[in-house]
């Protein structure tokens, strides 16, 4: 689907103050000047972030994506954080299943059908996250462990607007990205659940995350069934983020 247009999305996950994050965005927006930019960019900072960059974001039209919510609406949840309320900020993305929700805070399929629910029903668009870990590739299950997280958190989603990402856990953080045949071919595989389950399946992105730096972009990017990247580590420096952005 190369004619969807790409996404570079940046998550920051538990990384910089709203200082930091200021002055990204002020590099950022140098370095794009008189650049032009085919690519849709998107960067999920922490919650305490998103309102202090939410002008900045927008002045360069970055989109701002949250890096989690809650399912529940309002009401006595301690800790957590509503659809409504990053609407109200000015978020338009939201992750649901980042591996590290799903390892490390226990998120069942269950929860993020929820999530990707709440999130599609409150207006704003899932970026939803599936990808196997390092024994299941190599027990050879891969395939069909993306498929079950697909089948369990998309079940009755009610929207239109949907991205996937497929982020193999081997990959996250370790350096070690997949090759453009691995992303490429689950790219593949990812893309036919969605055009069998809904009818606008083909206009769904599939971002590919995992290691995604400014050294394998360029090679990633260029595979027509990899509609864009999520990048972790490289996303959390202007300079990287933009080359990877223009790579
Ligand atoms: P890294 O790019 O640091 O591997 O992280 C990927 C990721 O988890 C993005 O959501």
């Amino acid at each position: 689907m190369s004619e969807l247009p790409q996404i570079i999305a940046g998550n920051w996950k538990m990384n910089m103050t709203l200082t930091q994050g200021r002055k990204f965005i002020d590099t950022l927006a140098s370095g794009l000047v008189g650049k032009k930019l085919a690519r849709k960019l998107l960067l999920a900072p922490n919650f305490t972030l998103l309102s202090g960059l939410v002008q900045g974001c927008a002045d360069i039209g970055i989109g701002l994506l949250a890096q989690n919510c809650a399912f529940q609406d309002a009401g006595a949840f301690t800790g957590e954080t509503s659809v409504a309320m990053l609407k109200d900020v000015g978020v338009g993305y939201v992750l649901v299943g980042h591996s590290e929700r799903r390892q490390l805070f226990g998120e069942s399929d269950d929860l993020l059908r929820r999530k990707a629910q709440a999130v599609s029903g409150g207006g704003l668009v899932p970026i939803f996250c599936v990808g196997e870990t390092l024994d299941q590739r190599q027990g050879g299950e891969a395939f069909e462990i993306v498929t079950k997280q697909l089948r369990s958190g998309l079940d009755g989603f009610p929207g239109e607007k949907l991205i996937i990402a497929y982020e193999p856990v081997w990959a996250i953080g370790t350096g070690q990205t997949a090759t453009a045949e691995d992303a490429r071919s689950m790219h593949v595989h990812i893309r036919k659940f969605l055009e069998v389950q809904f009818p606008w399946g083909e206009m769904v992105p599939i971002l590919y995350g995992g290691s995604a730096k400014p050294e394998n972009a360029t090679e990633l990017l260029a595979q027509p069934e990899v509609n864009g990247l999520l990048v972790g580590g490289a996303s959390l420096d202007p300079e990287s983020f933009l080359q990877i952005a223009l790579a």
